[in-house]
């Protein structure tokens, strides 16, 4: 009789777990990890090896890989919208706007990814998987293995890509806390993920058009060390475009994805007014403060962070294509 029972038991278990299994097939929704396993095994691997390769060359194609997610995924989802060149038909596309041009950079690193996957699997790996694939290695290279997580993926291209539309959501960086906390939710994610994702700026480079004049005046909060080093690289009329030299970020460990810029934050060597603004609320500068001190919190967060963002208004099924080309739509 206990037998019988027992073996009920297990049953009922089972159906239940088939159940749970079928009905919610992956917590990431409509997204799921390995969503290529049928389609192109060797996807995830041939992306991977890309980016080691690139980054060997040059770390700062990394950064690059790293930002463009976030500007693709701000605007229009991540739908590799901000990919897109130029047509008679769409003449200022996403990559024209401010807070793109000229400034984004890595197309041609998406281009040689997508030729490398075309070559293998041709019209199955979507321009906008490429991107989020790219940004998670990159996040895994620089950090030497510390960030390190899987990125659901199953994303499809879209269609639509205008200048308009960066400037309403990608928030200039002189801007103050309310606006870049505001910013984030407006895309479901919250004043933490502003901290977390904010730690990125512990790699790459900005020009000196990005915090000149606005950073280098007396009443900045800036560390009057740095300051002085900055005058040294930027001419006080930098502009976009012009004459607009580059520095790094992160002047301690330029080229490592680690927690560093909590520390820089913390003692006012950081470039942009978003940057600094972090310490104006007791909430994220305690934030601040936890990701500097507290060994391997910022990097578990990162990780979950950029998994949030790669999910905003994604297109799957039926929605959007499948590019050919990562700078152009399909005709059919
Ligand atoms: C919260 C608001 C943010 C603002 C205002 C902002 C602003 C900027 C600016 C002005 C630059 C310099 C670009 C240049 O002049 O070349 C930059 C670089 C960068 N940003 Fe952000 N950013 C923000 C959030 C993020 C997020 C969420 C990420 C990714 C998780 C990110 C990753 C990067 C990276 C990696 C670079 C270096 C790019 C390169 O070396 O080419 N940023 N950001
Ligand atoms: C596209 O952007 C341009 C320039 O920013 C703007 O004038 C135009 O109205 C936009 N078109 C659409 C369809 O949104
Ligand atoms: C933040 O900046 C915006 C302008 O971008 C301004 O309207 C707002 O009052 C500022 N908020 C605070 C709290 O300073
Ligand atoms: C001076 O720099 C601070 C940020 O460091 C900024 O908030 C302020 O608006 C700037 N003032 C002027 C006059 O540019």
């Amino acid at each position: 009789m206990a037998a019988v029972a027992a073996k009920l038991q297990v049953l009922v278990a089972c159906a239940l777990l088939l159940l749970a299994v079928g009905c919610q097939a992956s917590p990431f929704w409509p997204l799921e990890i390995g969503y290529y396993h049928d389609k192109c095994p060797q996807a995830e691997a041939v992306v991977k090896s890309v980016m080691e390769k690139a980054i060997s060359q040059n770390p700062g194609n990394g950064a690059a890989m790293i930002r463009m997610l976030f500007h693709d995924c701000f605007v229009e989802g991540c739908d590799a919208s901000v990919l897109l060149d130029p047509t008679p038909f769409s003449p200022t596309p996403e990559k024209l706007s401010p807070p793109n041009d000229p400034t984004l950079r890595g197309f041609e690193l998406i281009d040689a990814i997508k030729d490398a996957l075309e070559a293998a699997c041709p019209g199955v790996v979507s321009c906008a998987d490429i991107v989020a694939f790219a940004a998670r290695d990159a996040s895994c290279i620089l950090s030497r293995g510390k960030v390190n997580f899987q990125m659901p993926s199953g994303r499809r291209d879209g269609t639509f890509s205008n200048a308009s539309e960066p400037v309403k959501f990608l928030v200039p960086p002189t801007s103050n806390l309310s606006d870049l906390v505001d910013s984030f939710v407006v895309k479901g994610l919250d004043a933490e993920d502003l901290v977390i994702l904010s730690g990125a700026h512990t790699i790459g480079r900005s020009h000196c058009s990005a915090f000149v004049p606005d950073r280098l005046n007396v009443s900045s909060d800036i560390d009057s060390g740095l300051a002085a080093f900055l005058r040294g690289q930027c001419p006080s009329d930098a502009t976009p475009g012009g004459n607009d030299p580059t520095v790094m970020q992160d002047v301690v460990t330029p080229n490592d994805l680690d927690r560093q810029y909590y520390n820089n934050v913390l003692s006012h060597t950081v470039l942009f007014t978003s940057d600094a603004a972090l310490l104006t609320s007791e909430g994220t500068a305690r934030m601040v403060v936890d990701n500097a001190n507290i060994p391997g919190w910022w990097e578990d967060r990162f990780e979950k962070a950029m998994v949030k963002m790669a999910g905003i208004e994604v297109k799957t099924g039926d929605q959007g294509q499948i590019r050919k080309n990562c700078r152009a739509i399909n005709y059919y």
